[in-house]
């Protein structure tokens, strides 16, 4: 099993997630946080964490957020985040917002 962050953390950002990992395996894209399934070990701290309620378990590696998360942590060059920063400048407006997977965005990588 692994943690994963889905679209909630679009256009959010909070990075409270960050803060908590004691194993440092949060990547940082324009708007969003991704996890590193491989790096995880499913301590589940991070969970209770986020504002948004982004982050969940599963063991499903069909899982739509589990492969993009896989991806954009191991393979699109995303950087490490291991400190708290401020959020995205517009989170109120996106919070609670459902299905902002519109809203990602990117380098040119790939679709999800
Ligand atoms: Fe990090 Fe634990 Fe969350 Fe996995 S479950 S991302 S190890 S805080
Ligand atoms: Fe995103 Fe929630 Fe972390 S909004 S950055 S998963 S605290």
């Amino acid at each position: 099993m692994t943690y994963t962050v889905n679209d909630k953390c679009i256009m959010c950002k909070h990075t409270d997630c960050v803060e908590v990992c004691p194993v440092d395996c949060f990547y940082e894209g324009e708007n969003m946080l991704v996890i590193n399934p491989d790096e995880c070990i499913d301590c589940g701290v991070c969970e209770p964490e986020c504002p948004e309620d982004a982050i969940y378990a599963t063991d499903d590696e069909e899982d739509p957020w589990y492969k993009h998360n896989l991806y954009f942590s191991e393979e699109a060059n995303w950087p490490n985040i291991t400190d708290a920063k401020d959020p995205m400048l517009e989170y109120e407006k996106y919070s609670g917002q459902s299905d902002k997977t519109k809203l990602f965005k990117k380098l040119p990588y790939k679709e999800i």
